[in-house]
């Protein structure tokens, strides 16, 4: 067989590992032959590619980034983008692609898989906003750093007798800032499906500092947003593929709390350091996991196909299923968050 893969939208610890895991299960145990699109879709709409044997993905299981590039460019965003897709898989002879990627990459593995192209996808983003499955890699890497972040900026706050306002990613979906602010037992933590209340924040700080602590840090995800008409609050813009880019929650979060607490406050944004360098023990193995269960899934033709975690199991959920909605943080795990701050 001739396998493409693909990595595409923003990049994510573990990448490495799924390109590396296909080309071994692809090349060693079945004989195929593995090529990589360079940047994403883009690659493929390009004929822009390169051939990955086993020398080509040797040493890359602990790099983070991707070794193909990623870009967000999407076949649905350019005209005639599925029919070049169409003829460039005829002329390369391809019988399957394995596109790595997040929301938007899945919707369109599955515009090209309803359009009759041979895809199995793999789910990749920090965030852990993809229904179907219990956990993205790269999750698990960006809650560490974070964490480790957090327990850092604990002692300086303590120091200074401040309330940091740690910003960190997750755009609509909390799941970052819900296990990092537990890990690192953060005194608030705000999330995009709550819409905070600046004043209920305030006081649950406040009580903090009557109660004789010296600091105090509130993790706030970047999607958040005040309950209508509770702050003034500046939304982000929207860029060219749709997404809403983020104005900094933090930033105006911390000249609320310092004017009304009366207390110094500093706003942190984490920002792309939580998806950059190497990936943890469990993201590795979860990728590499997904790679190896993708190639079975192209022998299989199981195409149309999403590789999924359910516990312990790798499955196989349907494209369709996988981009219905996006995996917000249930109430009831906020409910176990907030008793333990
Ligand atoms: O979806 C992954 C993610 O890292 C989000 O958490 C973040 O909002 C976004 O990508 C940042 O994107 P960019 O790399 O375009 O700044």
């Amino acid at each position: 067989m001739r396998i493409g893969v693909l990595t595409s939208g923003g990049d994510c610890p573990g990448l490495n590992a799924v390109i590396r895991s296909v080309v071994h299960r692809a090349v060693v145990d079945h004989g195929d032959e593995v090529i990589g699109f360079h940047d994403g879709w883009k690659g493929l709409l390009e004929c822009d590619y390169r051939k990955l044997d086993l020398d080509a993905v040797s040493g890359i299981l602990a790099r983070g980034g991707t070794i193909l590039g990623s870009s967000r460019v999407q076949p649905a965003h350019l005209r005639g983008g599925v029919e070049q897709a169409r003829g460039h898989v005829a002329d390369l002879g391809l019988d399957a692609i394995i596109p790595i990627g997040g929301e938007g990459t899945l919707k369109a593995a599955r515009l090209l898989s309803d359009a009759g192209l041979p895809i199995v996808g793999v789910p990749k983003t920090i965030d852990n906003d993809i229904a179907s499955t219990d956990v993205t890699f790269g999750f698990d890497t960006a809650v560490t750093v974070a964490t480790e972040a957090l327990d850092r900026l604990k002692t300086t706050a303590e120091s200074h007798q401040r309330v940091l306002i740690v910003e960190v990613m997750g755009r609509h979906t909390g799941w970052i800032a819900l296990h990092s602010g537990m890990a690192a037992g953060a005194h608030a933590i705000v999330v995009p499906e709550r819409p905070f209340d600046v004043q209920e924040l305030t006081d649950v700080v406040g009580k903090r500092f009557e109660a004789g602590k010296k600091f105090a840090i509130v993790v706030v995800s970047e999607g958040a947003k005040p309950r209508e008409g509770t702050m003034d609050f500046t939304s982000g813009a929207t860029d060219v593929y749709g997404h809403e880019r983020f104005s900094g929650v933090a930033n105006q979060l911390s000249v609320e709390l310092e004017e009304r607490l009366g207390k110094e406050a500093r706003p942190v944004i984490l920002g792309h350091v939580q998806r950059g360098g190497t990936p943890t023990a469990y993201d590795r193995v979860l990728a590499t996991r997904f790679g190896w269960h993708a190639v079975e899934a192209v022998h299989n033709g199981r195409f149309g196909m999403m590789t999924a975690l359910h516990g312990t199991d790798i499955d196989l959920v349907p494209l369709s299923e996988a981009v219905e909605h996006l995996k917000t943080v249930p109430v009831e795990r906020y409910t176990e968050a907030e008793c333990v701050l």
